[in-house]
């Protein structure tokens, strides 16, 4: 199995790459960001008491999105690997994690971190919130929130998985295909035969 973290700040383009990566890898995708506004669609108890939160850029309680990643795995047993976007987000995330994916004999293969200058994410996340309908694209304060969170709560987690060897930084700053094509370059070694 190959266990993919994409890794890095609000706006660095994990959603994008991650579309592009399941296309061409075969792996299963899970963002935790998509899997909440799913349950905010839906209505759901979980999605109104995380609503709350992401409505101030601020991150939803560690429990709530690791027990959605626990079942998620539960749910797709024949997987060849999976691709973790915006999960985990905290060390406690990160730990967690590490166990669930133990139970299943298999553990994070890699950890690929999108590098953005702060200027650009704020600028290409206000640019969404003109049109998304995402909330907390829509004002500077909560974009620049969501960033403080990510360099307080996130940013240590790279540091949980450096200590094994499984982080390393990809330039995020190019056009889309620019990126993508360095993120093959460390993924066509590791995932190995392509999906066609
Ligand atoms: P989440 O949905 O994970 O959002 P985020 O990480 O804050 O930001 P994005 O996902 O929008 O950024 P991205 O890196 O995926 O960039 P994207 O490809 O979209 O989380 C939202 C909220 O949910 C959190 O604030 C928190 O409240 C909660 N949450 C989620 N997970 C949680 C967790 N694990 N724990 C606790 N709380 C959690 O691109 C952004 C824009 O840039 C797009 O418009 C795109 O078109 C553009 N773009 C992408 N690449 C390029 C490029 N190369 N050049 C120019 N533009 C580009």
């Amino acid at each position: 199995m190959v266990n993919l973290i994409l890794f890095g700040p609000p706006g660095s383009g994990k959603g994008t790459q991650s579309a592009n990566i399941i296309q061409k890898y075969g792996l299963i995708h899970l963002s935790t960001g998509d899997l909440l506004r799913s349950e905010i669609g839906d209505k759901t108890p979980l999605g109104q008491e995380a609503k709350k939160f992401m409505d101030q850029g601020l991150l939803v309680p560690d429990e709530v999105v690791i027990g959605m990643i626990s079942s998620k795995l539960d749910a797709n047993p024949d997987a060849r690997g999976f691709i973790f976007d915006g999960f985990p987000r905290t060390t406690a995330q990160a730990e967690a994690l590490d166990k669930l994916l133990a139970l299943k004999k298999t553990s994070i293969s890699t950890v690929l971190s999108l590098e953005v200058p702060e200027d650009a994410l704020i600028k290409r996340l206000l640019n969404r919130g003109l049109t998304s309908g995402r909330s907390d694209d829509a004002s500077e304060d909560v974009v620049k929130a969501r960033i403080v969170e990510y360099h307080n709560k996130t940013a240590p987690v790279a540091d949980h998985y450096a200590k094994f060897g499984k982080f390393k930084k990809v330039k995020g700053d190019g056009t889309e295909e620019e990126v993508f094509e360095l993120l093959s370059k460390e993924l066509d070694e590791l995932v190995g035969e392509k999906v066609q």
